[in-house]
């Protein structure tokens, strides 16, 4: 029996409004059972309903090493999962694709393209016409702040404007899914804040109703950002409660400044490290999937 009562002959029917579930995934890299086999993942269960009209931001949050890469790369479809079942669209996860933008914890844009052609890759690749390709990279590229730089090679970049050029890819080929891997992890307090600022922004008019999922280790990033925060427990990572946060706005920024959602932080705190007094008064706030 899996935890909503069937049995493994009797698969649950997809959720239909789920845009990304993922059921009972775990993940050992090497061989299972080896000595030197590491489980990343153990039974990560979730739902991430479709929220026409508005869009969505889910943080993974968790101590570094628990696996929250793996559990973005696996909805990427760019690892599999050794158990479980992932599902986007009601569909199984077999590879990469168009439908999901993902933009990765290192920099990750190809060298030997400029700024233009980086942001049009995927879009060539989708048979985007080439004026219209041109069009919304552009359009992208403005949008990220990086106007002027259409001809300039990622080398000559600093890692924040990288990042954005990363940001702007993933977005091209208007992906209802935006996966982002601790994308400003690298990156210098300053520059790091006006990148959460640039991905509220992304949020606050987001036409596409886009479900972005976001993993990092910073707790003020993951309030700032979220909409809803899964917080993972430390290797192997499991999912110990669900926080409901603000969304990302201005009046966020100036609140987290003044210290006002510290409560929200001392929570999350708690419930990664089980102290169980915490935990206790968590338990009113905790949000859990129905
Ligand atoms: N390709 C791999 N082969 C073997 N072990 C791996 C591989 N990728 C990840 N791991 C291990 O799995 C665990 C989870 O890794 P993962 O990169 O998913 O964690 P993370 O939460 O993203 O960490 P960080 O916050 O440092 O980025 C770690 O112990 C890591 O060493
Ligand atoms: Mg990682």
């Amino acid at each position: 029996m899996d935890i909503r009562g069937t049995t493994a002959d009797s698969p649950l029917p997809p959720d239909e409004d789920a845009i990304i579930e993922l059921r009972r995934i775990g993940k050992v890299y090497g061989q299972p059972g080896a000595e030197d086999s590491v489980t990343a993942v153990q039974d990560i269960n979730f739902t991430i309903r479709d929220l026409p009209g508005s869009g969505q931001c889910r943080v993974f949050l968790g101590p570094s090493g628990c696996g929250k890469s793996t559990i973005l790369r696996i909805i990427a479809g760019l690892i599999e999962p050794s158990s479980g079942e992932v599902l986007v669209n009601g569909e199984p996860v077999k590879g990469p694709s168009a439908d999901r933008g993902m933009v990765f914890q290192s920099y990750s844009s190809f060298p030997w393209l400029n700024v233009l052609d980086n942001v049009r890759f995927g879009m060539d690749l989708a048979g985007v016409p080439r004026g219209e390709g041109d069009e919304r990279a552009a359009e992208l590229i403005r949008r990220v702040g990086l106007a002027g730089t259409e001809k300039m090679l990622p080398a000559n970049l600093s890692g924040g404007m990288r990042q954005r050029v990363a940001i702007a890819r993933s977005l091209a080929c208007r992906p209802r899914i935006i996966l982002m891997d601790e994308p400003f992890g690298a990156l210098d307090p300053r520059t790091r804040r006006d990148m959460q600022d640039l991905v509220a922004g992304l949020l606050a008019d987001n036409d596409l109703n886009q479900t972005f999922v976001f993993v990092t280790h910073d707790i003020d990033e993951a309030i700032f950002l979220a909409d809803r925060i899964h917080v993972l427990s430390a290797r192997p990572g499991r999912i110990v409660g669900e926080l409901e946060a603000p969304r990302a706005t201005e009046y966020t920024r100036n609140a987290m400044s003044r210290g006002e959602y510290q409560d929200l932080a001392n929570r999350i705190i708690a419930m990664i490290y089980g102290d169980d007094d915490a935990a206790h008064v968590l338990s009113d706030h905790l949000l859990l999937e129905e």
